[in-house]
């Protein structure tokens, strides 16, 4: 009974061939000598070709679109450092094929919004158009400085870079909310809840924090401000509804705010006292306390809305990979994937089925994107601890294993597809890796 290969996964079996720990496993050559079920071939074996990264960003060389008997110099100009950075994009390996969108955007390259005591740049379709699902914004505070009293539609998650910062909600049923997010911890604010941010003065410097949202079209620089509001409704009215004399409104302020400098907060501050009482689930994870899953070449942390109770669209796994290290091939079955590089140096490749794929370098600041369903690894391609956060839309973290979808079905159907022999399918793993080491 002649079964076709499926093309879908030769494509598999090229991405899985980048892991050398799947690759000192003796994958399957032809079996000639099996005696039942032997595939009968109808498309030639995936290449051997070796598709390694040519060069890192910090190679003393000079890079080109060359690989193997493929390619040629640039005669043009270069942009060495662009080009270092990028070994995937000028010398791409040749699994790679068709047109993948852009799925990389080193906020480096975002305008930055200048703001007396801060700064604050973004991501979103506007600069990353396969980004639909959500955007994510770089903001920092100086000790004190305050990201004004607002609100969205869409929900808001946060980690902590660098510092501390105090925030401050207060939900639709009246009750309040007041902590301080330490570095590496998480906040989240549901859609049109208002909230602030404000650095303490536990870090001299202030705080940096990654802010990301549940929408691809969302912009900062359209969110409901208190001073906007405050400023565009007639001062009578103001009167009237706080049911004050209207001078006691002189001073509020003509025009936005956004980010501006204050005094730091007290560092026992506590929220005011709430006759509806404080939120009874807490706005702000500590992340940064909880053990991680040990992984042979790496860590995971896993937080979502089974942990963190108010997260309801956003989850995230924290990554740690040494160098060599891959986070194995997976896929999200619905959720959309942002990641963001927090140090070191990664190689994603995107598979966008129809034989599109295409491989993208990553490092400190980065962003990344990759669509629902869409098959993927990250792998360590520097040579210090590569750690990222892996950011989905959903209320549950889900992946599929590519190593443990092809454990738990039947041998003689993975046979079938990949003409792999007996030994190496008992090789794969019916729980999941998460990561595989070098
Ligand atoms: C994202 O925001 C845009 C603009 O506000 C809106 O039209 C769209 O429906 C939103 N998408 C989702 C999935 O909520
Ligand atoms: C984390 O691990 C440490 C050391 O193994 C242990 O003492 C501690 O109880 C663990 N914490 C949690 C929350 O599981
Ligand atoms: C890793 O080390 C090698 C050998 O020293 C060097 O060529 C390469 O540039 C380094 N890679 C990175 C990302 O620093």
């Amino acid at each position: 009974m002649p079964i076709s290969l499926n093309r879908i996964f030769v494509t598999t079996a090229c991405l899985l061939a980048l892991s050398s720990s799947v690759a000192s496993v003796p994958l399957g050559s032809p079996s000639s000598t099996s005696s039942t079920a032997s595939p009968s071939p109808t498309v030639p074996y995936a290449s051997d070709d070796p598709n390694t990264e040519l060069w890192s960003p910090n190679s003393n060389i000079d890079p080109q679109p060359i690989r193997g008997s493929l390619g040629s110099t640039i005669l043009g100009p270069q942009n060495i450092p662009l080009q270092l950075q990028n070994p995937s994009l000028l010398a791409p390996p040749t699994t790679d094929h068709g047109d993948v969108p852009n799925a990389k955007w080193p906020l480096d390259l975002s305008h930055t919004r200048l703001q007396t005591g801060g700064w604050a740049r973004q991501q979103n379709v506007n600069n990353l158009p396969i980004s639909t699902e959500m955007a994510g914004v770089d903001m920092r505070l100086e000790a004190g400085a305050i990201r004004e009293l607002h609100w969205h539609t869409s929900a808001e998650w946060a980690y902590v870079l660098k510092g501390s910062t105090q925030i401050s909600t207060v939900t639709s049923d009246g009750q309040n909310y007041l902590a301080t997010v330490n570095q590496g911890d998480l906040w989240y604010f549901p859609p049109g809840q208002p909230h602030s941010l404000q650095a303490t003065a536990d870090d001299p410097a202030g705080t940096e924090f990654l802010l990301v949202f549940d929408n691809g079209t969302f912009s900062d620089d359209s969110t409901f401000l208190l001073t906007d509001m405050m400023a565009h409704i007639p001062k009578e009215v103001i009167a009237k509804n706080f049911q004050l004399p209207q001078s006691a409104f002189d001073h509020i302020p003509g025009q936005e705010l956004y980010i501006f400098p204050s005094d730091p907060p007290a560092s026992n501050a506590q929220a005011p006292t709430d006759p509806q009482g404080q939120t009874t689930e807490p706005y702000s994870f500590p992340l940064s306390q909880m053990n991680a899953t040990q992984r042979p070449g790496g860590t995971v942390k896993i937080v979502d809305s089974t942990n963190f109770k108010v997260a309801k669209t956003i989850a995230v796994a924290e990554v740690t990979l040494e160098p060599g290290a891959m986070r194995e091939i997976h896929w999200h079955p619905t959720q959309a994937e942002w990641d963001y590089i927090i140090e070191g140096y990664a190689r994603i490749t995107l598979f966008a089925a129809n034989s599109n794929a295409r491989t993208f370098d990553y490092q400190g600041g980065d962003v990344g994107y990759i669509p629902p369903s869409y098959g993927h690894y990250v792998e360590n391609t520097g040579n210090t601890t590569l750690h990222y956060l892996e950011i989905l839309k959903t209320d549950k973290f889900q992946d599929v294993s590519l190593n443990q979808w092809l454990a738990l079905t039947p041998p003689a159907l993975v046979q079938a597809h990949l003409d792999v022999s007996d030994e190496t399918i008992s090789h794969f793993s019916k729980t999941k890796p998460i990561i595989v080491g070098q």
